[in-house]
């Protein structure tokens, strides 16, 4: 893709942002579970005309912990793929060394931010809520791929953060104000990281071959494929923690649907949103038009 990224203009971005946990959450800042903490445009659940207004309030909510969950868990894959790709050059470019290591402390951070606010979660909501995993053998699978292919998909994974926050919570006044601003400052650094990851995949293809390059997005599409799978195991288990949250007694076509509005909810938040959109794409069509081509093709399945 044509840009004027780099990463001294990254770096300088990233310390005039800075900010702390301990600022978001804690002590006095608790989540108001009057509130929703997802957009609609993410949550999806106002469709489904047979709960009421408190119950999709509910699986909004649910909706905001798998959130946490989702972040939480391919952040731990981002960590070290991050660090993996700092190591081999650790001098010579001050500011390249620099904005990689503070990329990979920001995503730490991230990790570390997302849990707390799981554990906010659980202590005010009431039931427990369950998600896929083990986180590390998630990260396993995906970091197995090609280098190429894996950055092709954090990328993805960096650019639908910015997304969310732009289209769905910044001018957004209905939600919790924890839950914004635990989004409004990822988003404030995820900024940064899209740069960085576009210099990152930048640097990888310099080092590709055109046969790695096919095989890189063999490596995209299984990655996600493997985290549409995980999603679909999701939205079973986000019915379960409804009906133990609500204490609902669904019938069969109504777990059926509920399970297909997440299912549908999910697949636009993580998959749909990345796969339209137009700065992914254009780095995709930078490496290989084809591709761009193929997951335009693919996309409408996750929008
Ligand atoms: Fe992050
Ligand atoms: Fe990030």
């Amino acid at each position: 893709m044509q840009h004027n990224y780099s990463y001294q203009s990254a770096l300088t971005a990233s310390d005039r942002i800075g900010w702390r946990v301990e600022d978001l959450i804690g002590g006095d800042k608790k989540l108001d579970f009057t509130k929703p903490f997802m957009p609609e445009s993410l949550a999806q659940v106002k469709q489904l005309s047979f709960l009421t207004a408190q119950e999709q309030l509910t699986l909004n909510q649910i909706r905001g912990h798998e959130y946490l969950c989702m972040f939480g868990l391919v952040e731990e894959f981002i960590l070290p793929y991050v660090v993996d790709h700092a190591r081999p050059q650790l001098s010579g470019d001050d500011y390249r060394v620099r904005a990689l290591l503070q990329f990979a402390g920001e995503e730490a951070k991230h990790i570390h931010l997302f849990k707390r606010f799981r554990e906010e979660f659980e202590e005010g909501f009431g039931s427990k809520c369950d998600f896929i995993g083990p986180a590390q053998e998630v990260s396993r699978y995906v970091l197995s791929h090609s280098p190429l292919g894996v950055g092709i998909a954090i990328l993805h994974i960096e650019w639908i953060t910015l997304r969310h926050y732009i289209e769905g919570v910044r001018d957004n006044q209905d939600l919790d104000p924890q839950f914004k601003s635990l989004l409004k400052h990822h988003w404030l650094e995820e900024s940064q990281h899209t740069k960085l990851d576009t210099l990152i995949v930048d640097e990888v293809v310099a080092n590709t071959g055109a046969e790695q390059i096919n095989q890189a997005f063999e490596d995209y599409a299984d990655i996600g494929g493997f985290i549409d799978n995980g999603l679909k195991q999701q939205a079973e288990l986000a019915v379960e923690s409804f009906v133990r949250a609500t204490s609902r007694d669904l019938s069969k076509s109504q777990r059926q649907e509920l399970a297909a509005a997440v299912l549908k909810g999910m697949r636009w938040t993580y998959l749909g949103t990345g796969m339209t959109h137009p700065n992914f794409l254009a780095t995709v069509e930078a490496i290989k038009p084809e591709a761009r081509k193929q997951i335009e093709e693919m996309a409408p399945v996750f929008c």
